[in-house]
């Protein structure tokens, strides 16, 4: 484990190609039953390159009309998300040094061409609980910095495997992905990348 900044705790190559290939087939049945969808900005509608669904109790969505939120079912489908893999379950568990389950898993899908802007995660009521994300496929640049948006950012390439948690200090801290190399891993059938993030939603 690598201390990035305070509160911001990397680790390489958590999990094995064998279960990066076991969490790639959870994150595909969740895909068939509760599919991506396209995010749209709060108030301007504007589209994130980004697709996304989720799993677990709770799912963080956005669309034009009614912006950022934690909602029980799929915007789409309204159909419940399904739960959250054991691996998830287990890994929260082994990193996130917090007593409760998390209740969120966003699963975000990044092509070639799409990226994240700098933004802190701050729709939980929850802020003790930590952030833990999971990275599968292509190789990311992810920047992170403080909790002022104009604080210095550093910036870190995440693989396949890699996992950061975002806790204590670190919980708001600013983070974003600036771009995507496409063809750096041979995880998914095409180019691209998945990032898995779970969080707690409710305060305790
Ligand atoms: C996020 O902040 O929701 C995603 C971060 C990432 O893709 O690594
Ligand atoms: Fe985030």
């Amino acid at each position: 484990m690598l201390l990035l900044a305070p509160g911001i705790r990397y680790f390489p190559d958590y999990f094995s190609q064998q279960q990066q290939a076991s969490l790639l087939d959870d994150v595909r049945a969740i895909v068939t039953t509760s599919p991506l969808y396209v995010p749209a900005m709060p108030k301007t509608g504007k589209e994130m390159s980004v697709r996304m669904t989720n799993c677990g109790a709770l799912g963080w969505v956005t669309d034009k009309e009614r912006g950022y939120r934690y909602q029980a079912t799929h915007p789409v489908t309204d159909r419940p998300w399904p739960a959250i893999p054991s691996m998830l379950l287990d890994l929260w568990n082994s990193v996130g040094d917090y007593p409760q389950s998390p209740e969120a898993c966003l699963i975000n899908f990044y092509s070639e061409a799409a990226k994240m802007g700098l933004h802190q995660d701050r729709d939980e009521q929850n802020l003790q609980a930590p952030v833990v994300s999971v990275s599968l496929g292509d190789t990311c640049l992810f920047r992170f910095g403080g909790t002022n948006r104009n604080d210095r950012t550093q910036s870190i390439k995440l693989s396949s495997g890699d996992v950061v948690v975002l806790g204590g200090e670190g919980r708001l801290a600013f983070h974003g992905v600036d771009r995507i190399y496409p063809g750096t891993s041979t995880l998914l059938k095409n180019s691209g990348r998945i990032n898995l993030t779970l969080r707690r939603v409710t305060a305790s």
